[in-house]
């Protein structure tokens, strides 16, 4: 691993070197040319017109051009001007020169034994600082102020300050020993002046001295040994040039082009300086070389002298171009880039077979990339699939087919759109948790609010309640049924889309009073009369009759007007017209289960109606179907309710302001309804189409002295005894198998019980 990034560093270093050789001899073998008869170098420096060596020697452009070759310094120096500013480098652009350091030392009492404050002025000279100098402040206790002008006046400052040499960390200069700030373009005088705040008297025992100047922000890196470093002053001048921006002239190009002195000449262009000072520099244009500023000004590259074209195509130079063509016995464009030359008799067509063999190749490159990814693809499609079987996806299909004309109301919703909807299940969306799964508010694309169903873990029997429960949906079309919106089959739990309903659960409504506002007798009786028309239709008036199975109140869900809608159809079963009964594992919830459906296993329509009774008799007395903690008698709400209607003291055990609000007549008739509804025998009880008219009817009636009337006649014993068996395996829950109770006030919880005889 190691070795492997030691390689890639020294292979980037070589590239660097062989494109730093590559620049360094483009800009110096392009414009490098002093004027003939001046010298072209000093020292080490190669110095190009416009800069020329010599004091008034007429050998630079003018007299800021001019450099000075001290040869007092062995070697000798080049300053800039009469000025003492030493050039390190030039190119067609910039100055490179040493750098000035400004300092202040100070011993341990807080004297200053030391302080050089510097100052450049440029101002009526050519050059100007370039913005990437940044103004650098070194130290511990200290500030220092930059004050130049220019374009506009410019001050600005920086404040260095550190308590411990622990605080400083390498390469940093953000602050904490080391500050750093950004100059404008076009500064033509700066003077920076050092400060501090204790005289170093807290940290003189590692930093006696502060530092600021002006450097080419790529060069200088801060170390925290530069602390120590006595040398560190000199060390920065040496190493850290400041970087000047050069022009020619204060006009610009437009401008200077109508001058006499326009110094750009043949073959080049004028380039305006950025800084804002105004001034011109000249550059060869592209395809030629040379100095832009010596006569004849610059000259045609001949890019031939390296043949740029194929090795058998023939190069032509061109003014600040070239061109390449084939020789003969050759066809193509000649070029390297492009397709070369290729011989077009050639014996042995070597050049024809690797270029078809090359085809070959990438075609068949070509053609695994494209089975891979089909591949994939087909992979991404099983899966899916997969989950559309598991999901139920065919008995679906099957089902649909069977059932022509139904389904196509529903909508196939994608994984993604629900999630979207959803918000990718957030907790906060959960409208109920059930035995089935749980349910979430979702708002789709469309702004419409819908209800979202989401199953637990599936087993094969929850797929086909599943499957159930979308058939029989889709069948129905009923103002007081939940309406199916459509289902999802791609996730790896299928998902269920209702229409929203917004008001909670009739359970909801009875049982937590408290955070619900009053519910009167009236809205409880339209509730009644439309659930009990509703499961009266799915019972008679559908194709199939449909028998819910599981009648409760957490199923019935209102909406804000009070209006009922049916839900969970999950244990629903379609009954053939010619069976009027079938055989099925007993299902439904403890509390409202039918007990002769759960003594004999056999399914009827009137298990509904015993369902539906208990669900009156909750409505009337605002009592839950089952209170373990109560009394024995009164414990099991259906057995409590038939048992004071046979006493006659049914008004003890309604909620005493229904008792205010319904007609004496009314409530009478609905607990003498709601006792045929209790009744053991299900042939003695009422049709579901009985219970809704007769509730339909009592909406009607106005309030009526309460009146008395004849004994229902009930095998009371039996009914009790029977109920407390269903108790005692309520409460006991030895038998209970499949399904977990999750809570009363669930949308969807059931119970399942194991059958003596199953289908
Ligand atoms: C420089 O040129 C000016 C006129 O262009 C001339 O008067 C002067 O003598 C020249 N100086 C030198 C050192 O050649
Ligand atoms: C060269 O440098 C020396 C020492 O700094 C100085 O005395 C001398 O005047 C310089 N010569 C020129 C021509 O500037
Ligand atoms: C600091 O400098 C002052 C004045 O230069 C001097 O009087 C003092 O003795 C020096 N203190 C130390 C600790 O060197
Ligand atoms: C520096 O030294 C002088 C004496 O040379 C003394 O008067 C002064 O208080 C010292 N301290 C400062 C902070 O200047
Ligand atoms: C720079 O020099 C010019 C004259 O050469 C002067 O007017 C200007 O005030 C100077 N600027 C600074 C900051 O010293
Ligand atoms: C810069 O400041 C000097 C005085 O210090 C003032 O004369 C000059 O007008 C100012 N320039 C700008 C551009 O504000
Ligand atoms: C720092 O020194 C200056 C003069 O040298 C003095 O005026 C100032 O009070 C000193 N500050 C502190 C904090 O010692
Ligand atoms: C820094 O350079 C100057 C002049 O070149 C020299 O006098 C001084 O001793 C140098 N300082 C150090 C610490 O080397
Ligand atoms: C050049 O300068 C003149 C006068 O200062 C000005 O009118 C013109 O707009 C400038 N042209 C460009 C391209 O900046
Ligand atoms: C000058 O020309 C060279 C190439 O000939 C180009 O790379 C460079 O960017 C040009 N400079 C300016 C300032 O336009
Ligand atoms: C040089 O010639 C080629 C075509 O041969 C053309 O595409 C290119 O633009 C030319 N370059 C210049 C700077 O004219």
């Amino acid at each position: 691993m190691k070795n492997i990034f030691l390689r890639a560093t020294v292979i980037d270093i070589l590239l660097w070197i062989s494109l730093a050789t590559l620049f360094s001899t483009s800009t110096t073998a392009g414009g490098a040319t002093a004027k003939p008869g001046c010298e072209s170098k000093c020292g080490e420096l190669t110095v190009p017109y416009p800069f020329g060596i010599g004091l008034g020697t007429n050998c630079s452009i003018g007299t800021w051009f001019d450099v000075n070759c001290n040869t007092t310094f062995d070697p000798p120096k080049p300053f800039i001007s009469t000025g003492n500013l030493e050039i390190i480098d030039i190119s067609n652009d910039r100055l490179r020169i040493k750098n000035w350091v400004a300092a202040a030392c100070y011993n341990q009492t807080g004297n200053r034994t030391r302080q050089n404050p510097v100052a450049i002025n440029f101002t009526g000279t050519p050059y100007s600082f370039a913005d990437t100098n940044k103004f650098t402040v070194v130290g511990c206790d200290d500030l220092a102020l930059i004050r130049g002008s220019g374009g506009r006046n410019f001050t600005s400052g920086c404040l260095s300050l550190c308590s411990e040499r622990e605080d400083l960390i390498d390469g940093f200069c953000t602050g904490i020993g080391c500050c750093q700030t950004s100059i404008p373009k076009g500064l033509t005088a700066f003077s920076s002046a050092l400060g501090s705040l204790r005289n170093h008297t807290e940290v003189w025992s590692f930093d006696p001295c502060g530092y600021a100047f002006l450097g080419d922000e790529d060069v200088f890196k801060f170390r925290t040994s530069d602390f120590s470093d006595e040398n560190f002053q000199n060390r920065t001048i040496e190493n850290v040039p400041m970087v000047i921006d050069w022009v020619i002239g204060s006009q610009n190009c437009s401008e200077a082009k109508k001058s006499v002195e326009y110094a750009c000449l043949q073959n080049s262009d004028c380039v305006d300086s950025d800084t804002g000072l105004g001034g011109y520099r000249c550059n060869c244009s592209t395809g030629y070389e040379g100095s832009p500023y010596l006569s004849p000004g610059c000259t045609d590259i001949d890019e031939c002298k390296n043949n740029p074209c194929d090795e058998n195509g023939i190069c032509t130079n061109t003014p600040g171009n070239f061109s390449c063509s084939c020789k003969r016995g050759y066809a193509g464009d000649g070029t390297k880039e492009g397709h070369g030359c290729i011989a077009e008799n050639s014996q042995f067509p070597v050049i024809k077979f690797s270029l078809g063999f090359s085809t070959v190749f990438v075609s068949i490159i070509i053609a695994m990339t494209l089975l891979y990814f089909s591949i994939k693809r087909r992979k991404l499609v099983r899966m899916r699939e997969k989950f559309f079987h598991q999901n139920g996806g065919m008995l679906l299909k099957q089902q649909i087919t069977s059932n022509e004309g139904g389904v196509e109301s529903a909508k196939i919703f994608s994984a993604e759109e629900l999630e979207k909807a959803t918000n990718n299940y957030a907790e906060d969306q959960i409208l109920g948790r059930g035995g089935y799964g749980t349910v979430y508010k979702g708002i789709l694309s469309d702004e419409r609010i819908v209800a979202i169903k989401k199953s637990r873990i599936m087993d094969q029997s929850q797929i086909e309640q599943f499957i159930n429960e979308v058939i029989i949906l889709t069948q129905v079309n009923h103002r007081n049924v939940v309406k199916l919106l459509g289902c999802c089959l791609e996730a790896e739990v299928p998902l269920l889309v209702y229409e929203y309903v917004s008001n909670g659960t009739l359970f909801h409504h009875i049982h937590n009073s408290g955070e619900k506002p009053w519910f009167s007798w009236e809205n409880r009786l339209k509730i009644a009369a439309e659930a009990a028309g509703a499961l009266s239709y799915l019972h008679s008036a559908a194709s199939m009759p449909i028998i819910h199975r599981d009648v409760k109140s957490s199923n019935i869900l209102l909406d804000n007007m009070y209006t009922s809608k049916i839900s969970d159809f999950g244990a629903s079963r379609l009954v053939p017209l010619d069976q009027t009964q079938v055989t099925t594992l007993v299902q439904g919830t403890l509390g409202y289960l039918d007990p002769e459906y759960f003594h004999t296993s056999q399914l009827t329509e009137k298990s509904d109606v015993y369902s539906f009774g208990v669900v009156l008799a909750e409505l009337m007395t605002g009592k839950k179907p089952l209170s373990p903690t109560k009394s024995e008698e009164e414990r099991n709400l259906a057995t409590y309710f038939i048992m004071s209607v046979k006493e006659n003291r049914l008004f003890k055990i309604l909620e005493p302001r229904i008792l205010r609000e319904g007609t004496l007549q009314q409530l009478q008739a609905v607990g003498e309804l709601v006792k045929r509804c209790l009744n053991l025998k299900s042939d003695e009880r009422p049709t579901m189409k009985e219970v809704a008219m007769e509730l339909e009817g009592l909406r009607k009636l106005t309030k009526h002295p309460w009146d008395q009337q004849g004994n229902p006649e009930e095998n009371i014993a039996l009914l009790s005894e029977q109920s407390t068996d269903l108790y005692d395996i309520t409460i006991t829950g030895q038998e209970i198998t499949t399904e977990t109770y999750s809570g009363q006030d669930s949308l969807f919880s059931h119970v399942i019980f194991p059958s003596n005889n199953p289908r």
